[in-house]
C-alpha cells in the first residue's frame, strides 16, 4: 500500500465565466460541474433514465425523471453519469430546506462599483446553454420554491424571473432529472409538481459483483480482502432490508485504510482496522446486523404481528420465549 499523501486541492470545475443578455438583462452564467462520474452496473436504470431525454419528433418533449431510493444508495451518481453520456454540459442545484425561488433562478448582486448584476442559478445556466440540470435531493425544497419550476417542467419550458423581471425560456436541448432522498426529514412535495416529474426511478441497492466493481472504481487502491469484507458486509445488509449504502461502504474502507497507512512501523491489523471503521463510520449496531435487522422490524410495523399468548409474560429477546427462534448462523460472517 502506498505511504500516506496530503491532502490535494480540489481543482476548481473548468468552465469561463459568461455573461449572456436576456430580453435585456446580462446574466452571469454559472459553471458546469466537471469531475467523472461513471456508472457501474445497473444498465437499465441508465438507459431508462437516457431514454427519458430523448424526443422522437419535432413536437415531442423531454422527460424529467424523479430518481427515488436510500441515502447513498447512488442516485446523484446515476445522474451525472447520464448527463455525461450526453456530452453536454452539467449542472447540478443542491436543494434545501429554504432555497428560494430566486435562489433558483436569478440572484441579484450589488458589485463593487454599486450597480446591481444578476448572476444566473446552475439550473437557468443549464437552460441557456442547452445543459443538463440535476435538481438534487429535490424533496428538500418547499412548496413555493417548486410552484417557480411548474412551467418549465409542462410544455411551456420557461421560468419567469421576478427578480430580473424577465421570462427565460428553456433552450430545445435543456433536460432535468430531480433527485430525492426517501426519508423523513424532507417536504410532501404537491401533486401538481409530482405529475410533472414523470417517470419514477427507483434506484436499488447493486448486486454482489457490481458492489464490488463501485468500491474498486473508487478505491483502486484497497487490498483485496479489505475489499471483500467490506462487499459481504454490505450485501448481507441489504439482504436484511438495511440502509447501509454503497457511500457507507466507502467510507468505512476510506477510514480502514487511512488506519492501516497512518504508522507503516506500527501497522494496525487489517481486521482490527476494518472492525474499528465499521463501528466508527456506522456505529455500534451495524456491527451485529442480524439484531439490528429485527429491532427496526419491530419498531416499523413489526406489531402488525399477531401476538402469541407467550409474548404477553415474555421479552421477545428473552431466551426463555418459547417461539424465540435461534439467531441464523450465516456462514459469511
Ligand atoms: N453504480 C455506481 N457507480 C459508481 N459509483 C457509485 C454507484 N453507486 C453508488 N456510487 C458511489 O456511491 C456514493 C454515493 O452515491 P450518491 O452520492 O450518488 O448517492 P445518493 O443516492 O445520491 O445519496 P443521497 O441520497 O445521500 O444524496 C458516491 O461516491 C457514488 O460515486
Ligand atoms: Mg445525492
Amino acid at each position: 500500500m502506498s505511504s500516506p499523501e496530503s491532502p490535494q486541492p480540489h481543482s476548481p470545475a473548468a468552465g469561463t465565466d459568461s455573461v449572456v443578455c436576456v430580453e435585456g438583462v446580462d446574466l452571469k452564467l454559472a459553471h458546469p460541474y466537471d469531475a467523472p462520474g461513471d456508472w457501474i452496473g445497473q444498465s437499465e436504470i441508465l438507459k431508462q433514465l437516457l431514454a427519458c431525454w430523448i424526443t422522437v419528433d419535432a413536437n415531442d418533449l423531454p422527460l424529467t425523471p424523479r430518481l427515488l431510493g436510500s441515502p447513498g444508495v447512488g442516485k446523484t451518481q446515476l445522474a451525472i453519469a447520464a448527463a455525461k453520456q450526453q456530452g453536454v454540459p452539467l449542472y447540478i442545484y443542491q436543494c434545501t430546506a429554504d432555497t428560494r425561488p430566486e435562489d433558483l433562478l436569478i440572484t441579484p448582486v450589488l458589485s463593487r462599483g454599486g450597480e446591481i448584476s444578476y448572476h444566473a442559478s446552475p439550473l437557468v445556466s443549464a437552460m441557456i446553454r442547452g445543459g443538463v440540470c440535476v435538481l438534487d435531493e429535490g424533496n428538500r425544497m418547499n412548496e413555493k420554491s417548486w410552484a417557480s419550476l411548474a412551467p418549465l417542467f409542462d410544455s411551456r419550458r420557461y421560468v419567469e424571473s421576478i427578480v430580473a423581471g424577465i421570462t427565460i425560456p428553456a433552450s430545445p436541448n435543456f433536460r432535468a432529472a430531480v433527485t430525492m432522498n426517501q426519508d423523513e426529514s424532507t417536504f410532501e412535495i404537491p401533486d401538481y409538481i409530482l405529475s410533472r416529474l414523470q417517470p419514477t426511478l427507483q434506484v436499488g441497492f447493486p448486486n454482489k459483483q457490481d458492489e464490488m466493481a463501485i468500491l474498486q472504481y473508487h478505491l483502486p487502491f484497497a487490498e483485496p480482502e479489505m475489499l471483500a469484507l467490506t462487499v459481504d458486509f454490505l450485501q448481507h445488509s441489504h439482504k436484511l432490508k438495511l440502509d447501509f449504502s454503497p457511500r457507507d461502504g466507502l467510507n468505512l474502507l476510506r477510514f480502514a485504510i487511512k488506519r492501516m497507512a497512518q504508522d507503516p512501523d506500527h501497522p494496525v491489523a487489517r481486521d482490527v482496522a476494518w472492525q474499528e471503521a465499521l463501528e466508527k463510520c456506522l456505529g455500534e449496531d451495524a456491527v451485529d446486523l442480524e439484531r439490528l435487522a429485527e429491532r427496526r422490524s419491530r419498531t416499523l410495523g413489526g406489531d402488525a404481528v399477531p401476538l402469541g399468548l407467550a409474548d404477553l409474560f415474555f421479552d421477545p429477546d428473552d431466551p426463555l420465549h418459547p417461539d424465540r427462534e435461534e439467531e441464523d448462523e450465516d456462514d459469511e460472517f
